[in-house]
């Protein structure tokens, strides 16, 4: 055993830029990082990038590029995005730099010289877009991949294969023997599941003929490296394994490999018998997290809803987007994304919650208090109770850490939180000072600041900079913080001075319209940029008259119109009432989008939705040239 803490995540493809799955696993990683650096382990966080295989190379024939330019410029959206995400990895290691492929040669001559690795001829089927085999017997439908469902690849040639069918039993024995192996219990059960046929050995080659972009073998020059072989030994050349002998026994075993549950086999099967081979030690523990939907569905680039992580982090904040992830998906489960999911948890934790405790308690230091944390009196219940709350989040949040359920150590300490916003009502530190009770006041404000001292601490792995800017506002000037400073109470010093830094998270605005509107702007806008015509056909875009407009009460935006469109009736409801009067739209030949789901705004029915342009504060319908052009007639 060491007691070190070694992390890693999965070494993601560069055939395409990064998406919210990638930005998640990365982002677990770094939280826990920080954490177990809070706990002042020594920590060593890895991430990178797996560039070599047929997926990449694809990637690089359809940009017109060599698969090493691909490489290049794909990394480089990776790494912006981790500098974006305060992500703190120690390294970042690419599969196609040579202290990882000379590693890997190395290992594959060894395990070729002791027998572990054999040629033989193959025939099977091939499922490019997983890059793997499967035997006709466990196809789909007589022809499709098991795993994805797409069509294989009848292939017949000789490659190389890796014994690993003969580590089966061991595997098993030591999955049983070792319940943290695999993390959650049920993956464990899915693996054990899957190892209850018979383990075949592995075909670690691909003759050149087929795919070139690969680490060459060492023994035979016609062919490359199968790409999981070569990748998943990114773990251990990532920590000096076959370098740097004294870095690697520092380091090894990793104390957690971080997995989506797509990639559980190659984690849970392959990886450990490539390490049984080779002699070293198994890893700690891999552990495999739930799948990020959007909404229900799968994030897919044919339906065009991936997430952009850039785009979140730009538009909400990076902590803010790290703390949805941390806390709105329970470890091992899947978790749905949208973005109201995102903004009703951001203006009820953040902008409510830690942000209206923190701006009172500030205020009421720098108006009762001269704007200096006051020294505190004799505790009275309602502190002990508070304190009790807040010392009891920090410890809750070291158990859930270790114990990977780090969303319900958040929701403890947002109890917290609350507790704390309860508290101030409960004491009315406003009516002490009326009263000119100072010293009950003082306890009060210095029991309030002391709380957002410790739960900024506790907070600060997930939203590293606004905590440090509650730091701030209660006058911490330095940012070393350490889990022995967050369990004592007291540690906060009374005559600092605070700061007003303002609104913290301000709230974001939710109110019908307002949300509609930027919910289906926003699809448009984190969707890949580009669409088809078939794309474009979906939507029906048409000619309608408007015959009457009325305000909508109680909404100063809205337009109620009632338009002709071929002859039929529709009531439309729009945003342009501060832009047009009634009277100037009535007449018009405007143009909608005919097939919009029907939907209710602010209680009225709108059936379609017209098109304007928007310049900053300026606003224009889109209207047909000429009076007198029909209604219902087809745009595009
Ligand atoms: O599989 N929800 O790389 P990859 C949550 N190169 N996490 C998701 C996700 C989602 N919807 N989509 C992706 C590879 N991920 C190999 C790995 S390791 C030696 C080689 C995350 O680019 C999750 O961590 O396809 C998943 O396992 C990983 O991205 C797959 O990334
Ligand atoms: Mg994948």
């Amino acid at each position: 055993m060491n007691d070190t803490f070694y992390v890693t995540t999965p070494i993601y493809y560069v055939n395409d830029k990064p998406h919210i799955g990638h930005s998640y696993t990365t982002i677990l990683a770094d939280v826990l990082s920080r954490y177990h650096r809070l706990l002042g382990e020594p920590t060593f966080f890895l991430t990178g990038t797996d560039e070599h295989g047929q997926k990449v190379q694809k990637a690089a024939v359809a940009n017109k590029m060599t698969p090493i330019e691909q490489c290049d410029t794909t990394v480089v959206r990776f790494k912006e995005l981790w500098k974006k995400l305060e992500i703190t990895n120690d390294d970042f290691i690419r599969t196609t730099e040579p202290r990882h492929k000379n590693v890997v040669r190395k290992i594959l001559q060894e395990l070729f010289d002791k027998g572990e690795i054999y040629k033989a001829e193959y025939a099977g089927r091939y499922c490019t877009p997983c890059e793997r085999f499967f035997q006709e017997k466990d196809l789909v439908d007589g022809e499709l991949c098991p795993e994805c469902k797409r069509p294989t690849d009848k292939i017949i040639e000789s490659n190389y294969f890796f014994r690993m069918g003969k580590y089966q039993q061991w595997l098993i024995d030591h999955i049983n023997s070792h319940p943290e192996f695999i993390q959650p219990d049920f993956r464990r059960n899915e693996t054990l599941g899957f190892l209850r046929k018979p383990l075949e050995d592995l075909c670690i080659s691909r003759p050149k003929s087929r795919l070139e972009w690969g680490i060459e073998l060492p023994f035979d020059k016609n062919y490359v490296c199968y790409v999981w072989f070569d990748a998943l030994i990114n773990y251990i050349t990532g920590v000096g394994y076959g370098q740097d002998d004294a870095k690697f026994a520092k380091w090894w075993p990793v104390s957690y490999h971080l997995i989506g549950k797509d990639i559980l086999t190659t984690h849970t099967v392959y990886w450990p018998t490539m390490l049984k081979s080779m002699g070293v030690e198994q890893p700690k523990t891999i552990f495999a997290h739930g799948w990020w939907l959007i909404g229900s569905e799968k994030m897919s680039k044919t339906t065009g809803n991936v997430v952009n992580p850039m785009e979140m982090a730009e538009k909400y904040g990076v902590d803010a987007f790290r703390y949805f992830l941390m806390s709105e998906m329970s470890l091992g489960n899947d978790a749905s994304f949208t973005e109201e999911i995102f903004v009703t948890r951001y203006n009820s934790n953040l902008a409510n919650d830690l942000g209206n405790l923190l701006s009172r308690v500030v205020k009421m230091i720098g108006k009762e208090a001269g704007g200096i944390i006051p020294a505190p009196g004799a505790e009275m219940e309602h502190d002990k109770e508070l304190r009790e709350t807040v010392l009891d989040a920090v410890s809750a949040m070291e158990a859930t850490l270790l114990g990977m359920k780090i969303d319900r150590g958040l929701e403890q300490v947002m109890t917290a939180i609350r507790a704390a916003n309860r508290y101030m009502e409960k004491t009315a530190p406003w009516k002490l000072a009326k009263e000119k009770n100072t010293e009950r006041l003082n306890t009060v404000l210095y029991t309030a600041a002391e709380s957002l001292r410790i739960i900024s601490g506790i907070l600060s792995p997930v939203m590293p900079a606004k905590m440090c800017e509650i730091r701030k506002a209660i006058g911490i000037t330095d940012n070393q913080i350490d889990i022995n400073t967050l369990k004592m109470w007291g540690k906060l010093q009374p005559g600092l001075k605070v700061v007003d830094i303002g609104s913290l998270f301000p709230r974001i605005d939710v109110k019908g319209e307002a949300v509609k509107a930027a919910k289906s702007a926003e699809t448009v806008a984190v969707a890949e940029d580009l669409i088809t015509i078939d794309d474009f056909k979906k939507i029906k875009l048409q000619t309608a008259k408007v015959l009457e407009a009325e305000k909508v009460e109680g909404a100063d935006k809205l337009l109620k119109l009632q338009i002709d469109v071929a002859g039929e009736k529709r009531q439309l409801i729009a945003g342009i009432a501060q832009f047009y009067k009634p009277e100037e739209v009535v007449g018009r030949t405007i143009v909608i989008v005919a097939n919009l789901k029907p939907a209710k705004i602010r209680g009225v029915e709108s059936r379609g939705m017209l098109l304007a342009a928007k310049d900053g504060k300026t606003l224009k319908l889109i209207t047909v040239d000429g009076a007198d052009f029909p209604t219902g007639c087809s745009v595009g």
